[in-house]
């Protein structure tokens, strides 16, 4: 655990970079720092590996003072990793990978082998180890700064912004990875960012400064959308917190219909037949091993030839599905908004249709358990 306490930061020339700061990262944990620009995110995290000295309070790791440990034994027991990875330009992946096992006196071969196996770790390939970093992109460069803060598997490790410089579908994949990780390492993480997103998905808990290096509210993800404690928290963590939220409820929660979903060799008159009695004006139509074909209104198929195969008529398109067991409401009012007929396709882990949602279904779940 990472103990704040009290702990304060006092420029000589007056600026107070960080006030009072109490705050508790619990062991195995990922806690997330949030927070305008200035509000005292990366001097907080610098105090841990005495980079910064606090001018009050003090910084705990495990109940023990940093002040007490030698910082650069104390760095070392601590990864760090910055935004742009700040790798050394003109050492080869593997030996930036290896720098804290060879300063801890593994010896050559054995930091080498340490270098090896976290390079593939972190999902890189042994021949990109002998490149050097400016032969690598952003987003490549960002997982070897990761691999060499976890080469002498530090219990710590302090992220600064450490994906913000690469781009969505690239920072999407290193978060991915960083949950794989976290989920076999169980480091005690504190990681800085700006995007909120990044925060809730990453986080098990939050930490929002407010300008003058003060906490504003430190929670869960899912108390910090539900329960922003001011406007400024509230202000910060987005107006749509409401959609965000979603994403902590299961898809699985769902009543999904099937009365409206039919097979691709039935004929237009029973689609038809379906519509009528049903009152729905959208039919799904589904094809081999039940996969979504696509839409049918209840027109189209009233005024279709009635021995026609659902199959060889035109249909809208079914837009994109949502996983009912992996999804969340989030994923499901999402497909539900981007579809045509206005009602999502739920799907099982081999992509046949469980059934399907409306708009006002969801709305009606969502309303009735989280309103
Ligand atoms: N050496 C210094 N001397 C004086 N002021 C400093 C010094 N280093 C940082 N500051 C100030 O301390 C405050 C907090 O800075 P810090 O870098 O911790 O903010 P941050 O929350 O990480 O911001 P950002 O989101 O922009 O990275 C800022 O006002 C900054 O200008
Ligand atoms: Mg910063």
């Amino acid at each position: 655990m990472i103990t704040f306490e009290g702990v304060t930061k006092r420029y000589p020339d007056g600026t107070v970079a960080l006030d009072g700061l109490d705050l508790q990262a619990p062991s195995g944990r990922t806690t997330v720092l949030v927070g305008s620009s200035g509000s005292g995110k990366t001097t907080a995290l610098r105090t841990v590996n005495r980079l910064v000295e606090p001018t009050g309070g003090r910084v705990l790791i495990d109940g023990t003072d940093v002040r007490e440990r030698d910082p650069a034994l104390l760095r070392r027991s601590i990864g760090y990793v910055i935004q742009q990875a700040g790798l050394f330009p003109h050492r080869t992946v593997l030996d930036n990978i290896a720098t804290v096992p060879l300063l801890l006196g593994w010896g050559r071969r054995r930091a080498r082998s340490r270098a090896a196996e976290l390079l593939e770790l972190v999902g890189l390939e042994a021949a990109q180890g002998r490149r050097y970093p400016h032969q690598l992109s952003g987003g490549q460069q960002q997982r070897v700064g990761v691999a060499r803060a976890l080469a002498a598997d530090p219990p710590v490790l302090l992220m600064d912004e450490p994906f913000s410089a690469v781009d969505p579908v690239v920072r999407a994949g290193l978060q991915e990875e960083l949950l794989r990780l976290q989920s076999e390492l169980h480091k005690t993480v504190l990681f800085v960012t700006h995007d909120i997103d990044e925060a809730v998905r990453l986080g098990d808990g939050i930490a929002v400064f407010r300008p003058g290096g003060v906490l504003a509210q430190y929670d869960t993800p899912e108390r910090l959308l539900a329960e922003p404690v001011d406007a400024f928290v509230e202000g910060f963590v987005g107006y749509d917190r409401g959609v965000r939220r979603l994403s902590f409820f299961p898809a699985s929660r769902l009543d999904l219909h099937t009365d409206a979903v039919l097979d691709g060799g039935r004929t237009a008159g029973a689609a038809a037949r379906t519509a009528a009695s049903t009152g729905e004006p959208w039919l799904l139509v589904t094809g081999a091993d039940r996969a979504p074909l696509g839409w049918l209104s209840a027109e189209r198929a009233a005024a279709a030839d009635p021995d026609r195969p659902l199959e060889s008529l035109e249909l809208e398109g079914y837009g994109h599905i949502f996983h009912v067991e992996a999804d969340s409401l989030r994923a499901a009012l999402d497909a539900a908004m981007l579809s045509p007929a206005g009602r999502a396709v739920g799907v099982d882990p081999g992509g046949a249709v469980v059934g399907v949602v409306s708009q006002a279904d969801l709305a009606a779940a969502i309303w009735g358990d989280h309103g």
